[in-house]
């Protein structure tokens, strides 16, 4: 698979795929969106009822939404973070070291620490947060703990229609507490649909700069 660095137009990077002609982030701003679709309305809407958080992600990639969590929480008294980010293909090193996350965000020594970590292995990153990165295919894993958050963040259904399936949307609506979220970019109304058809209470949110809208999803 050949995958290159990009530049997003809020400055920060993000990686090509050139199969599939689609970047990893939006290319109006990889932080701006990563920001407002998992951190905005995700973490934050749910830690504003509870401290003690699992996060499970679809699409782990260069990690940078988990940066963005370890971030957010870190010094955060009484909070903690069990993290589990599924990725079938692992980002090479190099691109890892290309990115420039830290240098706009902050926290090498996490995100190294991150990159560095075992796969297949629950490891404290922080004090707040850990993290089970697994080498999978999100259509293979089944019964996997109960999550408080999903960031759905696959390829768009156009590039991976596969990953937007019902089979692997009542997987996640499985895989999540009563009244956790699901997260994702993708504001598609037949996403939308099938989301609800597995069970989720939809709502369409304001999307991040240069998306209308995106979806959150209660169980
Ligand atoms: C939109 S990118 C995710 C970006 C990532 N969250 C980040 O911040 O860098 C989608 C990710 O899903 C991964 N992926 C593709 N097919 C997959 C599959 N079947 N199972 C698990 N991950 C998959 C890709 O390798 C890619 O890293």
């Amino acid at each position: 698979m050949k995958v290159e660095l990009r530049l997003s137009n809020d400055g920060s990077s993000t990686l090509y795929n050139v199969d599939l002609d689609e970047t990893y982030h939006s290319v109006h701003g990889a932080i701006q969106e990563a920001k407002h679709v998992f951190i905005e309305k995700g973490l934050r809407f749910k830690m504003a009822e509870q401290s003690n958080l699992s996060i499970l992600e679809i699409g782990f990639g260069t990690g940078l939404n988990a940066l963005l969590t370890i971030n957010e929480v870190l010094n955060k008294e009484g909070v903690q973070i069990n993290y589990v980010g599924i990725e079938k293909f692992p980002v090479d090193i190099e691109l890892l070291e290309s990115v420039n996350y830290c240098n706009i965000l902050g926290g090498k020594t996490h995100f190294d620490r991150m990159h560095q970590a075992n796969w297949n292995s629950k490891e404290e990153i922080t004090p707040t947060f850990s993290l089970n990165k697994l080498t999978e295919d999100i259509r293979q894993v089944r019964n996997i703990s109960e999550f408080d958050i999903i960031y759905f963040d696959a390829f768009s259904p156009t590039s991976q229609p596969e990953l937007w399936s019902v089979d692997v949307f009542q997987n996640m609506f499985n895989s999540l507490k009563e009244n956790g979220i699901l997260v994702t970019y993708c504001a598609k109304g037949q996403v939308r649909r099938d989301l609800q058809s597995v069970g989720f209470k939809m709502e369409r949110l304001l999307g991040p700069p240069g998306k209308r809208e995106m979806l959150r999803g209660t169980k």
